[in-house]
């Protein structure tokens, strides 16, 4: 009993932690875009499974692409308006030199060393956002995680009391972290914060806002689902600057 008690209360704790330093999101735009038409667009990420759904779709759409990885051998797709550059986030040069002469990023970064503390994903935003300020690069549509600030608990009771305490507590602080860099600048942001991600097709009817999730249940969306939405953020004004849930 007493276990089971403080099995719960430390679960609490965590999940309390997320929301307090997770982005709390305000729920209407709070910019006007420069409405500035985008062409050329960098994902990161592009290796990844949300980033591979990424490049693919973007290219479907008519965008040039530039897929940054760190390992190009990885990028299995050819395409006339696709150019792989090799580079690591944590390498500020590689991003500045990545990050130029684009009209957008699209970031799905993630990584499975979760167990091991990192900055990863919050540094690597930072080098990110430097480098899009640096050259003028304005719209900025980053994957993060239900489960964050104004989101904590919507990830339902397995999540919330098992696997984000208990498997992703260091990972998630990151992310959280991540979150709050995106937020502090003064670019044209979306934070797009997915449930649970599969690699089902796309169905386009996904549930997208503040309060979708469930503080019970377990929500998912596919991949290529959220690469869809995410896309969708890079010409549509009404999530700028907020952090908005996407569930099948
Ligand atoms: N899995 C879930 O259920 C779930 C739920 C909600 C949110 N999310 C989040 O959604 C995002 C996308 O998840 P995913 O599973 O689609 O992606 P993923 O397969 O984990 O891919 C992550 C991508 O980030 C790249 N990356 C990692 N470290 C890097 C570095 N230092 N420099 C440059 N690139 C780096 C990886 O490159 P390499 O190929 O070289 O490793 C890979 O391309 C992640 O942030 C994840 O935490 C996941």
């Amino acid at each position: 009993m007493m276990k089971l008690l403080v099995f719960l209360l430390y679960a609490l704790a965590v999940s309390v932690a997320m929301a307090l330093r997770g982005f709390w999101s305000p729920v209407k735009a709070q910019t006007k875009s420069s409405g500035r038409r985008i062409e050329r667009i960098l994902v990161v990420g592009a290796t990844g499974g949300t980033g591979r759904e990424l490049v693919a779709q973007a290219l479907e759409r008519g965008y040039e692409v530039t897929a940054f990885a760190r390992d190009p051998t990885k990028m299995h797709l050819t395409h006339p308006r696709l150019n792989v550059v090799r580079g690591d986030v944590l390498d500020p040069k590689a991003v500045d030199m990545a990050v130029r002469d684009h009209d957008a990023v699209v970031s799905a970064l993630g990584h499975r060393r979760i167990f091991i503390p990192s900055r990863i994903q919050s540094e690597g935003t930072r080098n990110l956002l430097r480098a899009m300020e640096t050259h003028g690069v304005r719209r900025f549509v980053c994957e993060t995680s239900l489960g964050l600030g104004n989101s904590a608990g919507r990830m339902g009771v397995l999540s919330t009391f098992f696997v984000l305490p208990f498997i992703l507590p260091i990972y998630f602080w990151d992310k959280s972290h991540q979150e709050r860099v995106i937020a502090a600048s003064g670019l044209e942001w979306v934070i797009v914060r997915p449930g649970v991600l599969t690699n089902g097709a796309k169905r386009g009817d996904y549930h997208h806002g503040f309060d979708v999730g469930s503080y019970i249940w377990t929500k998912r969306i596919s991949r290529a689902d959220v690469a869809d939405f995410m896309l969708k953020q890079l010409t549509d004004d009404q999530y700028l600057q907020t952090a908005t849930a996407i569930v099948r």
